[in-house]
This record gives structure tokens, sequence and C-alpha cells, in this order.
């Protein structure tokens, strides 16, 4: 693939609207369950993104039917093979979320340890203890992750928090692994991000007894087979909430549509208490200027609080917002990727540890800036809009990964951004 960069200018203010798209970490285990059947699943409204193009390889990798036509996915995993390809899923932490479906239907899986990335190392020892909770047997082998369960699963009760909280996919791994298990699993301390209620609602459709989901308590009621569905997934937060904080850098009217407000509550009250208004109507959300924003405090934490995945964009808009913004970043510590790039354009940032220090400045400048944590490389994206001159944000790739379109959509908000080799 030609390394592409975004070209970003400053826009003046960005108004109009935005449909965002399905979500892209609700797609990918809900891809990853199509695996617990041999029906024909049809996944619908999934972002074409590379992280869920390296899925849907993954899957035929391991022996699926699989077509899609636009947003929707057809997947048929009637003949599997245990073993995920190493070349792809070093590209994709997010793969590892094959393993409690491959240990469900072949009570057997290999799949390559996922490396760490920037935003710090990215363990799975949680999902190795939740799998151990319900029988499996854990080996590494050269880089692989070797899981086997010769009697097969047995429900347990089992506990997934860890130092930083709940795990997201941990928890989707471990509640695929169950719904087919001897017995019930009762996991504590999961997660309870819209994500995981999206893929156990897919999970009950498919014919599997999963209740709680949204709570910190799941239970799973093991059943003999699940059968094929067709699903919806939900939208995705992040990126709408990557185009609300768009809207408040840009200074315009902006509304993102086909969004799901009761997704981003804490990100909407953070953008009140800087100084925006926002009205949320059905499925569309509108924010706009409401006199001298100001700087405020965040604290990541996991969902319902604020999310890490919006860090380093609301560090993008306190780098221009006046006052003293203190951001503390509690999911992942190391994830300050933007920082650096941000002070090249002018920001005035300091970090103490897992805290970035921000004075709001008049403005930024525009300067070639390359980030390699997905949303970081959006933070960067959305600083240009309001940098005097020109912004080049290097290796488009990280953004791609994880936005469908974003220079399109910017454009449709009259943002002067293009995309051109780098
Ligand atoms: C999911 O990653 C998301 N990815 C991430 O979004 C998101 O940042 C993260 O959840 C937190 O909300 C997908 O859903 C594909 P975790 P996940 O397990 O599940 C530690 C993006 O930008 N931990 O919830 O991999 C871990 O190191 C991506 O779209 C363990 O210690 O994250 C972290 O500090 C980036 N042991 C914390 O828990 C484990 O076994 C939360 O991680 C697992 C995790």
């Amino acid at each position: 693939m030609a390394l592409e960069k975004l070209i970003v200018r400053d826009s003046g203010p960005l108004n109009g609207s935005v449909s965002i798209s399905g979500s892209k970490n609700a797609s990918l285990p809900i891809l990853a369950a199509t695996l617990l059947t041999e029906g024909e699943c049809v996944i619908n409204r999934v972002p074409d993104l590379s992280d869920t193009n390296y899925m849907f390889q993954i899957l035929g990798m391991l022996g699926a039917e699989v077509e899609r036509s636009s947003g929707r996915m057809v997947i048929e995993a009637k003949n599997l093979t245990p073993t995920a390809p190493y070349e792809l899923v070093r590209k994709m932490r997010a793969s590892v979320c094959v393993l409690g479906p491959l240990l469900s239907r072949l009570h057997e899986a290999k799949v390559a340890l996922p490396g760490g990335c920037i935003i710090g190392d990215r363990p799975i020892d949680l999902h190795l203890r939740g799998f151990e909770a319900l029988g499996a047997e854990v080996e590494f082998d050269g880089g692989n992750i070797l899981l086997s369960a010769p009697k097969g699963l047995t429900g347990a009760r089992l506990n997934l928090s860890g130092k930083f909280g709940s795990t997201v996919l941990g928890t989707d791994n471990v509640m695929m692994a169950a719904v087919l298990a001897d017995g019930t699993t009762v996991i504590e301390g999961a997660a309870v991000e819209p994500e995981v209620v999206d893929l156990a609602d897919f999970l009950n459709g498919m014919g599997a007894k999963v209740s709680g989901a949204g709570t910190t308590t799941i239970t799973i009621e093991g059943v003999d087979s699940l059968k094929g569905r067709e699903h919806t997934v939900i939208p995705d937060r992040i990126e709408a909430g990557t185009f609300l904080v768009a809207g408040a850098i840009g200074g315009g009217e902006v509304t993102i549509k086909n969004a799901d407000a009761s997704h981003l509550i804490s990100l909407i009250e953070k953008l009140r208490e800087t100084g925006y208004d926002l009205t949320t109507q059905g499925k569309n959300i509108t924010i706009r200027p409401n006199g001298e924003p100001k700087g405020c405090n965040i604290s990541t934490e996991p969902y319902p609080g604020f999310p890490t995945d919006m860090q380093a964009q609301m560090c993008a808009l306190f780098a221009t917002t006046p006052g003293t913004s203190v951001v503390t970043e509690n999911i992942f510590p190391q994830r300050f990727m933007h920082v650096a790039e941000l002070t090249r354009m002018g920001a005035d940032v300091h970090l103490e540890g897992a805290t970035a220090i921000i004075k709001g400045v008049d403005h930024l400048s525009g300067a070639p800036v390359m980030a390699s944590d997905l949303r970081a490389s959006a933070a960067l994206v959305l600083a240009g809009l309001k940098a005097k001159g020109e912004t080049e944000v290097n290796r488009l790739y990280h953004i791609d990964r994880g936005y469908e379109h974003i220079d399109r959509k910017l454009r449709k908000l009259g943002a002067d951004v293009v995309r051109a080799p780098m």
C-alpha cells in the first residue's frame, strides 16, 4: 500500500453534518463470533477499515466462507482450522478475539501473541486467566499461544478485572468461550462498554443465553450449538466523538447523524463543561459555540467514564482552549504519542507521568507530524484544522485503521483536507 499523508490547512468554521459509520470495536468481536456456528451470519454496517479487512481475511484463512459487499459481510464457518495466520494476526492486536470462538468450537486454538503497540504493552493475561478457569490449558510456543481443552470447557465463576480495571476484549473472549461450555459461567469484573453489549446481543440472537451484559457481572448458560444470524452493529461512538471535537475546534455548527448519544454521555458533559452547546435529537447530535470556551480536567476511566480513545482528541482541543487543562490517562498510561507532535505545532503541553498539563495558546502552527497511535493521528488532523499554515499528517494507514474516509467526511464539513502520496 502506498504511503499516504493528509494535508490539512487552517479551515475556518466547520458547518454541516456527517453520518457516523458502524463501530470498529463492535464489528471486530462480532465478526470473530461468527466462527461459533456453522450457520450463515450476515453482519451489516461493518465499517470499511483496514482493521475490519484484516479480520475478514483472518476468518477466511481459518476456513470460513466469507464475502463482503460494501458494509455487509456474509460469513459461513463450516470447516475451521484452529490456527490463525501469523502474518495477519501480527498486524492487528484485536485478532486475539478469535481465541474464544476457536476454543469453543474446536477445543483448541493457535494464535500469534499480539505485539505490544505504541500505546504500551498490551498483555492478554486476563484473557488467559478466563480460558484457564473454563478448563483450557495454555502453552506458549515460538511466539504463538496454544490453547487446548481436550475435555471441553466447563462453566465457572471468574473475575476478569486487572491492574487497569476491566478488559474489553478479554470480556468478549471469555464470553465467547463460555457460550458453548458445559454449565454456567459467571464473569465478575466484566467490561461494560456498549461494544460488549452489542456482542452479547448478537450471541443471544444466535441462541446463546447471556445475561447481565452492560453490568460488571455477566452470566452465561452454556448451550449445545448456535445458529447463524443477521445483525447490524452499533454506531461508532469514538468516530462520533472525534467529529464532535472537530466541530468544537472548527467553531461552527456541526451535526453528527446515525449516532447513539447514550454511548457518549461523559464526552458530551465534558464538551459542555468546556463551554460548547450540545443538543441531541433522536440519532443526531449537534455541537455549536456557546461563548468563550475554557479548559477543564479529564481523567480516563472504563465505560461509562471518559473514554481513553477520546483522550488525544481532547488534548488537541485543549491546546487552543483558554486556560489550563489537566488530562490524566488511567487506562494506557503511555498513551501520549500526540503530545510531542502537538508541542511541535506550538502547543504548551508538558507531561508529568500519565498526566498532561495543557495551557491553551492563541493558535497552533502547521507542521509535518506523525503519530503511530490511531487516535493520536486523528487528534493531529483535528489540531491542523485550526493551525496557521499547512499540517502534513504522515503514515495515514494508522488513521485508515479506525476511520472510514475521514478526509471525505471532514471536507463535507468544509475542512481543507486532502490526501496525497508521501
Ligand atoms: C479495547 O482494547 C479497544 N479495542 C481499544 O480501542 C480501547 O482503547 C480499549 O478497549 C480500552 O477501552 C477494541 O475494542 C478492538 P482492554 P482492549 O483489554 O480490549 C490492560 C482504539 O483506538 N489489560 O480493555 O485490548 C490493558 O493493558 C483501540 O480503537 C491487561 O492488563 O483493551 C489496558 O491497560 C485502542 N491484561 C487495560 O487493561 C489483559 O489481559 C484495558 O485494556 C488485558 C488488558
